[in-house]
């Protein structure tokens, strides 16, 4: 019986793929380009945000545990994220994000440095506040008010501990 559905798996796959395949073939006679570069920036752009995204939540859970070296760590991990949308996408969908970039990177980034090496729990909480709400200025500035960041409720990450630990 189930060496049955085995090979009945195996040849559903079979002609799942074959179709598939020969797509492709048909593309290369005329390669969409200009609109596939586009496609893969702006994919680009929502990963490193997805990124983003996860060191901001495990920046707040270190931050609450008083966890400071690991705060710090994910407070560079942020900026050297944010160097890589510098990089990549100077600008995004017709819209600069240099200057956006810099509220965030000049001020929002390093205040909140200063309030993790101040180790005081009010502070800090304060300095992740101001640093999300930068990220969603820029989200307004680019159209993408949408995405709306906030302080996280609960943590994902249950694979590692935030406690403080040996550095
Ligand atoms: C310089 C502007 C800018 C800043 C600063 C910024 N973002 Fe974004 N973010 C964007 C843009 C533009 C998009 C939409 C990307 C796209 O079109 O794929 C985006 C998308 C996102 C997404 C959606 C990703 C997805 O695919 O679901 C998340 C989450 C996100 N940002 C988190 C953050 C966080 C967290 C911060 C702050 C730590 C931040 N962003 C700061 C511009 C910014």
């Amino acid at each position: 019986m189930r060496f049955h559905g085995v090979i009945a798996v195996a040849a559903a796959a079979v002609l799942a793929v074959g179709p598939m395949q020969a797509a492709p073939m048909h593309h290369h006679a005329a390669p969409p380009r200009a609109k596939t570069a586009a496609a893969a920036q702006t994919s680009g752009l929502g990963e490193i945000m997805s990124l983003q995204q996860m060191r901001h939540s495990k920046l707040w859970f270190a931050g609450s545990a008083g966890n400071w070296p690991l705060a710090d760590y994910e407070l560079d991990e942020l900026k050297e994220g944010f160097d890589d949308v510098h990089r990549q996408f100077p600008v995004h969908d017709g819209i600069r994000l240099a200057p956006l970039l810099e509220v965030i990177e000049k001020a929002a980034m390093p205040d909140l440095a200063k309030t993790i090496a101040t180790r005081d729990a009010a502070k800090f909480a304060q300095g992740f506040d101001a640093l999300t709400a930068a990220c969603n200025g820029c989200h307004q500035s680019t159209k993408h008010g949408f995405i709306v960041i906030q302080r996280p409720t609960s943590l994902p990450y249950t694979n590692q501990s935030f406690a403080p630990g040996p550095r």
